[in-house]
C-alpha cells in the first residue's frame, strides 16, 4: 500500500494484524448510516425499518459466512467485548447453575487478554478454577494436556476456549481435535473460540466445526474498530453483560451500532469472497519477505513454521535488537509494523506468547511481527528489505 504520510516518506503498512485499512466497499455501505438512515432499529416508524433492516440483514450475512443461524449472532462493540462476554457469560451461567459446585475453565495459555483478562476476573469474582494449557515452540496448542486437564477436572470443566489463530505468531490451532476432545471427555462443557485473527483468512467454520462460540471482529477484516460479534450456539447458556432495553435477545443490551453491523457483514463477505485468491497471492508476498531477511540479515529466527501460520504473518527475532527501537527506526523510514502486544499506554509488555513457545527472553526482546494483509503490494515487500537489513545493522551497532 503506497499511501503518503504527510511531509514523510511514503507509508509501507505491515500491520495488518493490529488494524487493517477500511475497504472502499465498507466505507460505502456504512456511509448511509453517517446521514440519511438514522433510526433506532427498535422502533416503529420508517426511518427505524429501514435502520432495521440493514441490521438484520448484516446479520443473516455474518450468519451464513461463519456457519451459524442469524438468531445465534449477537452484535458487540468487538472482540475484547466478544470474549468477555464468551468467557463470563459462560462462566456466569454456569456457576448459577451449579450452585455451589467446582467450575472450571480451560484455555491455552497464548490466549489474547480479552480471554486471559476475563478467565483472570471469573476466578477472582466467581472462584471459577482457571487451567492454562501450553503450546509447543511452534504456538501450537497441547492436545495431550488438554486431555489430561479434561480428565483431571472431569465435570467441573463449563468452559474450553482456544483461540484459531494467534495474533503475534499466526499459528493455527487444531479446533476439530479440541472439539472432540472436550464433546468426549467433558460432554457438559461448551468450546469458546477467538476467531479475531483468523476470520480474514480461514473459512471458520470449517477450519473450527462443532465450536459453540464463535468471536469475531470488524477492524480486523478491513472493516470499522468498535465493531464484531460474538455467534452464541442455540441452548448455550449464556449472561449478558449488559442489561437494559432486552437487545439482541436479552443477550447484549444496548442500541445497535447499525453502522458497524454493516461494516462488519461487508468486511467480512469481502473476505471470503477473496479469501483463497488473497491468501495465495499474499502468502508468496510473505514469503519473499520472510526468505529476504533470513537471507539478509545475519542472526534472525523465524517464530513459527510457516505451513502453520495464517498467510499474512511474519514474526521474526533479531537477535542483539531492542524491538522497540527497531520500531522506531523503521517508523522514521515509514514502515508500520508491530513489536508485539501493547497495552493502551502503548508501552510494550513481555509477550506471554513467546515465552509460552519457550522462545529465549534475548530472542523476544528483538521479536518483530510484520502482518500483511489486503492492502500489501509487492513494493511495499521491497521497501521492508531494503531498509531492514540497514536498520538492524544501525541498532547492533
Ligand atoms: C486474537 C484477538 N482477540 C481479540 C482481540 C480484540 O479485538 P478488538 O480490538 O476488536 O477489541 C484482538 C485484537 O488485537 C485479537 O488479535
Amino acid at each position: 500500500m503506497d499511501r503518503q504520510t504527510p511531509g514523510g516518506p511514503p507509508l509501507t503498512y505491515l500491520d495488518h494484524a493490529a488494524s487493517a485499512p477500511m475497504r472502499d466497499e465498507v466505507v460505502e455501505a456504512m456511509a448511509p448510516f453517517a446521514s440519511g438512515v438514522f433510526g433506532h432499529p427498535s422502533g416503529q416508524h420508517r426511518q427505524a425499518r429501514a435502520a432495521r433492516q440493514a441490521l438484520e440483514d448484516a446479520r443473516d450475512t455474518i450468519a451464513e459466512l461463519l456457519g451459524a443461524a442469524p438468531r445465534e449472532v449477537v452484535f458487540t462493540s468487538g472482540g475484547t467485548e466478544a470474549d468477555n462476554l464468551a468467557v463470563l457469560g459462560v462462566l456466569g451461567a454456569a456457576v448459577r447453575r451449579r450452585s455451589g459446585d467446582a467450575t472450571a475453565v480451560v484455555s491455552s495459555s497464548v490466549e489474547h487478554a480479552a480471554v486471559l483478562e476475563a478467565c483472570r476476573v471469573a476466578s477472582a469474582r466467581l472462584g471459577v478454577v482457571h487451567e492454562r494449557v501450553g503450546v509447543d515452540s511452534q504456538g501450537l496448542f497441547d492436545l495431550a494436556r488438554l486431555e489430561q486437564a479434561l480428565e483431571d477436572l472431569g465435570g467441573d470443566v463449563a468452559l474450553v476456549t482456544v483461540m484459531l489463530a494467534n495474533n503475534e505468531v499466526g499459528t493455527v490451532q487444531p479446533l476439530g481435535d479440541v472439539v472432540a476432545l472436550t464433546r468426549s471427555l467433558a460432554p457438559q462443557a461448551v468450546v469458546h473460540t477467538d476467531a479475531v485473527q483468523a476470520a480474514a483468512w480461514l473459512d471458520v467454520a470449517q477450519a473450527a466445526p462443532g465450536v459453540d462460540l464463535v468471536s469475531v471482529s470488524a477492524h480486523k477484516l478491513g472493516g470499522p474498530k468498535g465493531a464484531g460479534a460474538l455467534v452464541v450456539g442455540e441452548g448455550t447458556e449464556i449472561e449478558p453483560l449488559f442489561v437494559g432495553g432486552g437487545q439482541e435477545r436479552e443477550r447484549r443490551s444496548g442500541t445497535h451500532d447499525v453502522a458497524g453491523a454493516v461494516g462488519l457483514a461487508t468486511a467480512l463477505a469481502a473476505a471470503a469472497r477473496e479469501r483463497e485468491a488473497e491468501s495465495a497471492r499474499v502468502g508468496a508476498l510473505r514469503d519473499r519477505l520472510a526468505d529476504g531477511l533470513l537471507h539478509a540479515v545475519p542472526s534472525v529466527i523465524e517464530a513459527a513454521a510457516r505451513e502453520l501460520v495464517l498467510p499474512g504473518h511474519c514474526h521474526l527475532c533479531f537477535s542483539g535488537v531492542d524491538r522497540e527501537e527497531l520500531v522506531v527506526l523503521l517508523d522514521e523510514a515509514g514502515v508500520c509494523v508491530s513489536a508485539g502486544a501493547a497495552c493502551a499506554s502503548g508501552a510494550l509488555e513481555p509477550s506471554h506468547v513467546l515465552a509460552a513457545m519457550g522462545v529465549p527472553a534475548a530472542s523476544a526482546r528483538g521479536s518483530i511481527r510484520f502482518s500483511l494483509g489486503h492492502t500489501t503490494a509487492a513494493e511495499d515487500v521491497e521497501r521492508v528489505l531494503a531498509v531492514v537489513p540497514e536498520a538492524v545493522a544501525r541498532l547492533r551497532g
